[in-house]
């Protein structure tokens, strides 16, 4: 079974990347032959600084292995060292409808909060797709915003192969639900568009800044208050543990405990939960020749497999 997910290097790792993505696939890495890519082609719809793409490509990279990405199991490589999936890419496009594009919620969202759209940011699913296609995923672990354009792939490959014959293989998405949508600190979704984000690696004066932050209602102190509805509990709940989940409950519904006390109990449990992931992000940020050895291998071993679906894909149309 191959598994296959990418994340845009655009900025610094958050806790609805981790929880909704990241943690579920570095877990599947046990139960299959992983790929897992910086989508650095993708991300130029929207960062055009080249400094800035080149080190969160390698942070990005640094933060896989940091949250436990095993590079002897699973293959963590960066897009464009893979170019053939702009050619599957274009192929494609030409079996794109263009309504299928325009009904995609990300572009929907985005255009809706002004963004001009570039050709690119349009076309991304069809780059998605290729990117799934051209390692003949199985599965494709992602948060649920990500769950049109795994369907938009599906059908990509059928129609494909409907026109060409088999060819390409079908993929099924991954969503957790109990992680698919992280709420951020406002309660909308957590997302960098939204600057509502908590970052797994931010300075811990700025995690408190930030966790202090999170939108509360005004209940008093002494009252009673819902643990259902905060989102202190829903963003605690991901990283404590049964016993201390239900401490937080009950003394919310006890009342006398006020939301700056759960605000520190939530910025102690983030803290600790990734001190182990900071330290070791510590380690391969001092050493960045390893990193880029290890996305040096791997590309090597995710092309041989892009160049033997290319094959295929080019017999299939007629382009050899
Ligand atoms: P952002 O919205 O911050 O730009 P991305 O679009 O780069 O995040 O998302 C990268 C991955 O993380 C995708 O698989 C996406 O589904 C997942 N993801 C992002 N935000 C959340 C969230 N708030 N909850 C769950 N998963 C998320
Ligand atoms: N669109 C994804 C995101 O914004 C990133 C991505 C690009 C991806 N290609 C992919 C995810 C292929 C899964 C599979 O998060």
């Amino acid at each position: 079974m191959r598994i296959l997910s990418g994340l845009q290097p655009t900025g610094r790792l958050h806790l609805g990347n981790f929880f909704g993505m990241m943690e579920p696939a570095i877990r599947l890495q046990d139960e299959g032959e992983a790929f897992y890519f910086i989508a650095d082609y993708h991300s130029l719809t929207s960062l055009q600084d080249p400094a800035a793409l080149r080190d969160n490509s390698l942070h990005l990279a640094i933060d896989f292995l940091a949250c436990g990405l095993d590079p002897a199991r699973a293959t963590l490589f960066r897009q464009s060292d893979v170019p053939e999936v702009t050619e599957l890419s274009w192929i494609l496009s030409t079996l794109t409808p263009i309504p299928m594009l325009e009904n995609c919620h990300s572009y929907k969202d985005k255009t809706a909060r002004g963004i001009i759209p570039n050709s690119g940011l349009f076309t991304y699913p069809v780059l998605m797709a290729a990117d799934i296609l051209i390692y003949d995923s199985d599965i494709v672990p992602v948060g649920r915003d990500q769950k049109q354009h795994v369907e938009v792939t599906r059908d990509l490959a059928a129609k494909f192969n409907h026109t060409y014959g088999d060819t390409l293989k079908i993929p099924q998405p991954r969503i957790k639900e109990e992680t698919a949508v992280v709420p951020g600190l406002d309660g909308q979704k957590m997302s960098k568009s939204y600057n509502n984000i908590i970052g797994l690696f931010e300075e811990e004066k700025d995690l408190k800044k930030k966790i202090m932050g999170i939108l509360t209602d005004s209940t008093p102190v002494e009252a009673p208050k819902d643990p259902a509805t905060s989102l202190i509990v829903t963003l605690y709940k991901l990283m404590a543990g049964p016993d201390a989940v239900q401490t937080m409950e009950d003394d919310f519904r006890r009342g006398g405990t006020g939301y700056g006390d759960f605000k520190k109990r939530l910025l102690e449990r983030t803290w600790e939960y990734f001190a182990p992931m900071r330290a070791k992000r510590a380690e391969l940020t001092a050493n960045p020749d390893h990193v880029h050895a290890i996305l040096k291998t791997s590309a090597e071993k995710a092309r041989a497999i892009a160049q033997n679906t290319m094959d295929r894909v080019r017999k299939a149309t007629g382009l050899r």
